[in-house]
């Protein structure tokens, strides 16, 4: 693999920044007519994707219908879904299922699932002999999945087809900064010519010219203290975005998944929707079930719901914790539904075929994102943007299980294609300006950015968490405002370094949260505030300008 200190060139047809699911089907669908690099700032499997549980929703069930998978996507997104988008999405999710098993994705099928057969033959699967599970919001089984830990079965063999092209370049240890925009001679609009990337390993920021770049950068739970993402998750490319000018939506609706192993040593560790897709019920302490008092749907509820009822049920009783319960279904159903569950929670001393599993809910998903269109363009000339980190107008207000990962593919795919017909027309910028250091030095005071991003996660998760009201968001928005401050004063001073390039972003990223969240004068799907408790009538986008002061 490219390592970072052999980076092979400083100039390539398509940047794109992440190696997620969104990043590496861009790679692998362009890289027959562009010679592509992928960046990773960390290793190259450090996204939310290696670690998805449940797995790809998609509609390959005879019973099943696109219609069905529609309406269940725009009724879980509380009526802010754009009903072309998910139609978009929905309608091409069998191509794309098609496509990853083409590609060699191992997912379960319904002999392997049975126990007749070890391991699937990726090969050899039809689609109509995949295994399809439940969760939340779905009227349908519509789930296809490796067991539980779909993301590393997609990630590794995305990757191997990825490593073994000879025009693509995976790099790891790169940390995009800012993507650079130049203005172009036939009119004023800007257009996107590359971006400045810090080299881990050289401690040196390089210019990378390229004629298209796509942010594939993830999302930003790490905003919020508790969270079920990697490290990473910090918003990088929805702040590179808006500094460069382009509009932001829907940042207000932060997605808590309701079940998030709750134990001091497990950090952020996900129970999948899937095991309440297959039954197990949710339970107070002393082992009462309670969704049914919330909602009739119960513990298969959209996940707004679900989060809330637990949030509630916690601040009512005083509990730390809320339980999962699984116990009742057959041991060896279990283990082989859920192996990486049930090994993971066996080392922290639960046997989940025999006790309930302690949960609490975490910051999982950002439904909010760059504005883009169905191609994942941005306002930006040749800048994409795709998979979480974008706003597809597919999720509404509030995402629905399993649909995250078929919009990286589909949106890539859609990417892909505009890129394939634009490519001739676009030549390198001739004249971008490197990196200047001139005027800062290094910095020997680090504890001013852990310092900082404690205050920030905290901030944000005492105050723009699952309940909202307007004093607390406007604490959250003073305390922001002053973090802003600090670290862009600390930004501008000293060379940049990966810690400091994701605190800069996750506290514009969070500015952009609040001020969302502030505009908002309404409860809808994610966004539950008590000072507006009602539904409006009207459903509307929040969408910030770069321009506004915020
Ligand atoms: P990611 O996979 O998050 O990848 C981001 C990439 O960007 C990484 O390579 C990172 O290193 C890189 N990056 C970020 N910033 C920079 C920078 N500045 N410079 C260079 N590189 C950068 N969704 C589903 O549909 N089904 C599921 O079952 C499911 N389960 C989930 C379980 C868990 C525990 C989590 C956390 C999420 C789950 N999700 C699921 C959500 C889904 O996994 C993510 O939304 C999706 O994987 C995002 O993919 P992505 O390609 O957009 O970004
Ligand atoms: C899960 O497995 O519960 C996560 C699914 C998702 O986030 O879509």
């Amino acid at each position: 693999m490219t390592k970072p200190s052999s980076l092979n060139s400083l100039e390539y047809d398509i940047l794109i920044i992440g190696s997620g699911a969104a990043g590496l089907t861009l790679a692998l669908r362009t890289a027959d007519f562009a010679k592509v690099a992928v960046l990773s700032k960390g290793d190259l499997n450090q996204g939310a994707t290696f670690y998805a549980q449940g797995g790809i929703a998609a509609v390959l069930d005879e019973d099943d219908s696109i219609d069905s998978h529609i309406e269940d996507t725009i009724s879980a997104g509380v009526g802010l879904c754009h009903r072309e988008m998910v139609e978009y999405v929905v309608e091409n999710s069998a191509e794309t299922v098609s496509w990853l098993v083409d590609q060699g994705v191992p997912f379960t099928t319904k002999s392997s699932d049975t126990g007749d057969s070890g391991k699937s033959d990726p090969q050899n699967q039809e689609l109509s002999s995949l295994h399809l599970t439940q969760e939340g919001g779905h009227s349908h089984r519509r789930i296809i999945h490796a067991t539980d830990a779909t993301g590393k079965a997609v990630f590794e063999a995305l990757q191997q087809r990825a490593q073994a092209h000879p025009n693509i370049d995976l790099i790891e240890g790169c940390t995009a900064v800012d993507v650079v925009t130049q203005a172009t001679s036939e009119d004023s609009a800007a257009s996107c010519v590359g971006a400045y990337i810090l080299n881990q390993q050289l401690g040196e920021v390089q210019l990378i010219n390229s004629k298209f770049v796509a942010l594939a950068t993830g999302g930003a739970s790490k905003a919020y203290l508790y969270t079920t993402n990697p490290d990473g998750a910090s918003g990088d490319g929805i702040a590179m975005a808006w500094r460069a000018g382009c509009r932001v939506a829907n940042m207000e609706f932060n997605q808590f998944h309701p079940t998030c192993l709750f134990h001091p040593h497990a950090k952020s560790f996900l129970i999948s929707e899937a095991l309440r897709g297959e039954g197990a019920t949710l339970e107070l302490p002393d082992g009462t079930r309670f969704m049914q008092s919330f909602d009739d749907r119960e513990e298969l509820a959209p996940r707004d719901i679900v989060a809330r009822a637990i949030d509630h049920e916690m601040k009512r009783l005083g509990c730390d914790c809320v339980y999962l319960n699984i116990s009742h279904k057959p041991e060896a159903f279990v283990r082989e539904h859920f192996p990486t569950i049930y090994t993971r929670c066996l080392e922290f001393g639960i046997d989940i075929t025999k006790q309930r599993i302690p949960v609490v809910p975490a910051a999982h998903y950002t439904c909010g994102g760059i504005v883009v269109k169905q191609t994942g363009e941005t306002d930006i000339r040749n800048l994409y943007a795709i998979g979480e980190t974008s706003f597809t107008g597919l999720h509404g207000a509030n995402r629905m299980a399993s649909n995250s990962l078929l919009e990286c593919f589909v949106i890539a795919f859609a990417a892909a294609a505009d890129i394939q017909q634009r490519i001739s027309t676009i030549s390198h910028s001739t004249h971008i300006e490197q990196w200047d250091e001139s005027r800062v030095t290094i910095s020997h005071d680090e504890v001013l950015i852990s310092h900082n991003w404690d205050e920030l996660r905290r901030c944000m998760w005492d105050f723009v968490g699952i309940v909202r009201n307007n004093e607390r968001l406007q604490r959250a928005q003073i305390r922001i405002k002053l973090l802003q401050q600090e670290v862009q004063d600390y930004y501008k001073k000293h060379r940049v370094t990966n810690d400091m390039l994701e605190l800069r972003n996750l506290v514009l990223v969070s500015g952009l949260i609040i001020e969302s969240a502030i505009s908002r004068k309404e409860s809808r799907g994610l966004h539950f505030t008590l000072d507006y408790p009602e539904l409006s009538a009207e459903a509307q986008d929040t969408i910030l300008e770069p321009d506004q002061e915020l």
